[in-house]
């Protein structure tokens, strides 16, 4: 095993993995966990070979940890950020803080349904729907809803934005949506940014000339879902801050309009509220 450990780490170090060691580490111990012991070997140094490279971590465990919780990461949905962590804890807060018995919440473009997940996870009380555009993504949060026993409370739809909702009642009725869309704008996706597009889906990505297409459309298409007094957060990229906020404001309907910034004082979360009538 140790042979193997250095074997694997070796191999990570020469395709300049910075964390080799503690990768090693995990991709042996995924391997093991896989399937039968005689071909754990075989099975650690072909995962080996397929991160150095390039592919993500995630997607060469299968498995990532979100919010505490532990989710299948397959190829056709984005493998979830620690950074998205952030939008997560926010929705999280704001639900508390909220003090609503049964709140009813939106993941819209969910992708893995890391989010979906990680907040009918952690309130037991809420109740989530989800939706993407793609086949790649709606399989792979319907595996995790369902590996996590959140059917109950998590439903994953398919559409462009919110057409999936059509017809399930819930017009007027969520108290809060998240949202982390696509925020890389097309020209940065074909210049300094297209390393994204090797392992990982363009819809994850690709948010339009200017990265901001689908805030813009959330911000008008989620009124008819988002009740007065809900919530709507968002993540963005960086120094997307001020954009976003004037997208709020141009609206007319929201107010409560804030930014929430990461441990290092980037913003990279904006949220609104949904004027009171
Ligand atoms: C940045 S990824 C976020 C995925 C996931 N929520 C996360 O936090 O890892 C953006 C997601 O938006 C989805 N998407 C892009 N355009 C969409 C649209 N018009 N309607 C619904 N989903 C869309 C993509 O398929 C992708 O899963």
């Amino acid at each position: 095993m140790s042979d193997l450990l250095g074997r694997i780490a070796a191999r990570l170090r020469a395709a300049s993995i910075t964390d080799a060691d503690g990768e090693a580490r995990r991709i042996v111990s995924a391997a093991h966990a896989q399937g039968d012991k005689a071909g754990a070997d075989e099975r650690a140094l072909a995962m080996a070979e397929q991160r150095a490279n390039g592919k993500p971590l995630a997607y060469v465990l299968g498995r990532d940890t979100f919010m505490g919780v532990e989710l299948i990461v397959a190829p056709g949905a984005l493998a979830p950020r620690d950074e998205t962590e952030l939008l997560g804890n926010t929705a999280l807060e704001s639900l508390r803080r909220s003090g609503l018995a049964a709140p009813r919440v939106i993941d819209m473009c969910c992708g893995s349904g890391n989010l979906a997940c990680a907040i009918a996870y952690h309130v037991p009380s809420a109740r989530v729907w989800a939706s993407d555009l793609t086949d790649g993504c709606v399989d792979v949060a319907r595996r995790n809803v369902a590996q996590l026993g959140l059917q109950p409370r998590v439903h994953v739809a398919q559409g462009d934005l919110f057409a999936g909702f059509a017809g399930m009642g819930l017009e007027g009725a969520i108290d809060l949506i998240v949202c982390n869309p696509p925020y890389i704008s097309a020209k940065r996706l074909a210049e300094d940014r297209a390393h994204l597009l090797a392992h990982e889906p363009r819809e994850a990505f690709d948010g339009g000339p200017y990265g901001l297409s689908i805030h813009q459309r959330v911000i008008k298409e989620c009124l008819p879902f988002l009740r007065p007094g809900g919530y709507l957060l968002f993540e963005i990229g960086l120094g997307q801050d001020r954009q976003v906020k004037i997208l709020f404001e141009r609206a007319k309907v929201y107010d409560d309009i804030r930014l929430v910034s990461n441990a290092a004082g980037e913003a990279r979360v904006a949220q609104g509220r949904r004027k009171a009538v």
